[in-house]
């Protein structure tokens, strides 16, 4: 029997690390799990966790408004090491790129717990981009026993830097496996009456490089996509960051066929992803998610840990200048070649089954 305790903090890494919970609880002969929270998001967080039924272990509940990577860091770290001393696991499971991951994974390491790193190897090999994220995922594998990477590209990227092949695992991502429980087919929701048969943008943008400058070319930019195609409607479920939702209201509130809302829950979004025409964004997650769904994907980063959507030719890098994204996404709108060329259902980042993998390799390792 192995002591599993598995800690995330933000919407993300919930999204990606619930399905594993569920999986691992589903084996009690072979597992005990406990679920740390850090409470790194609050409400973003909570709603994930209702949608897959789980109640944490334990909460460090960290979130303060307008927090910097030292309050989270630190934070983190000092109360993983009571966590983990009080519930002293076997593995401890971090979940891709975020301070909570790169800290939990800190004091397991400072307290001699091997680390489980799910979606390891992920890299756009430029520390600053995206910022801190590239950092923590280097940082963790530099940590890591169990690396869990969602693709062969993963893998490769881990092996290349050294690390030992045999602990490298090429599981898919589990934020695939989430589809499963998210997606239905008898969805409704009352936005999709408002969208009725125009073309929907989904629109998501949050990373902390963007903050400024780059965030209002990105909405100015598709403020002027509405103003040129009247058949064209835009949904943003706005990050609870204040100094987001500040941009968001600067640049695209008072037009009636853009749409600000609070974020909406997992189950919402995926399946209204699914309705929707094209999708802007700088999330990572989003990125795995649309090719499953056929969504193209103009990502407005100048780099991407997520070549693989590139490649499969459903995601395309736009920047973040607004004459950039403008004709990108104009071209993308008015050239059905196009648009079809990049909507080809495609899933270079899971089967859906990667949850069961990590568990087969963590009971037999
Ligand atoms: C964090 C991660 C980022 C990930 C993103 C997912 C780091 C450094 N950043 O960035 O990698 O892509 O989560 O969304 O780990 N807030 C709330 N309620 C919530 C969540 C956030 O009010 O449920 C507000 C708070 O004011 C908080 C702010 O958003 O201070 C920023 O949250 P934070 O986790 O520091 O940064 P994110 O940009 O969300
Ligand atoms: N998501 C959600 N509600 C929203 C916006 C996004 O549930 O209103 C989901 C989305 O499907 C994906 C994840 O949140 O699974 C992405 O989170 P985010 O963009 O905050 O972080 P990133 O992936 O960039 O780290």
């Amino acid at each position: 029997m192995k002591k599993i305790l598995a800690v995330f903090g933000t919407r993300p890494e919930a999204i990606k690390m619930c399905p594993l919970v569920n999986v691992l609880r589903s084996q009690p002969d072979r597992f005990a799990v406990s679920v740390c929270v850090t409470g790194q998001h609050r409400q973003m967080l909570d709603s994930v966790l209702s949608v897959f039924g789980i109640t944490p272990d334990y909460d460090l509940s960290i979130m303060k408004p307008g927090q910097t990577l030292f309050d989270i860091t630190s934070d983190v770290l000092l109360g993983m090491k009571d966590v983990i001393e009080d519930y002293g696991p076997d593995v401890v499971l971090v979940h891709g790129d975020t301070t909570t991951s790169f800290s939990a994974a800190l004091a397991s390491f400072y307290l001699h717990v091997p680390v489980g790193h799910v979606e390891a190897g992920l890299r756009t090999y430029d520390i600053e981009s995206p910022f801190p994220e590239e950092f923590n995922r280097q940082a963790v594998d530099l940590i890591t026993t169990y690396y869990f990477a969602p693709t062969q590209n993963a893998r490769e990227n881990l092996v290349k830097e050294g690390k030992d092949p045999s602990k490298v695992y090429v599981t898919g991502n589990t934020g695939i496996d989430a589809l499963a429980t998210t997606v239905k087919d008898d969805f409704t929701h009352s936005v999709l009456d408002w969208v009725g048969d125009s073309r929907l943008i989904l629109l998501t943008a949050h990373r902390r490089e963007s903050l400024g400058d780059p965030m209002h070319h990105m909405f100015r930019a598709i403020r002027r996509i509405t103003e040129d195609h009247p058949d064209v409607k835009v949904l943003y479920p706005v990050h609870l960051n204040p100094a987001v939702r500040r941009i968001a209201k600067e640049e695209l509130a008072g037009n009636d066929r853009i749409r600000l809302i609070d974020p909406l829950d997992v189950i919402d979004f995926h399946n209204i992803m699914k309705s929707a025409h094209i999708i802007l964004t700088d999330s990572g997650g989003i990125q795995e998610e649309a090719p499953s769904l056929g969504k193209p994907v103009l990502v407005m980063r100048d780099t991407t840990e997520r070549p693989e959507g590139v490649v499969a030719g459903t995601l395309k890098i736009v920047g973040t200048q607004e004459d950039k994204i403008f004709e990108e996404c104009n071209a993308l709108l008015e050239s059905p070649e196009a648009y079809r060329a990049m909507s080809q259902a495609s899933n270079p980042y899971g089967d859906g089954h990667a949850s069961e993998r990590i568990a087969s390799v963590l009971s037999e390792n």
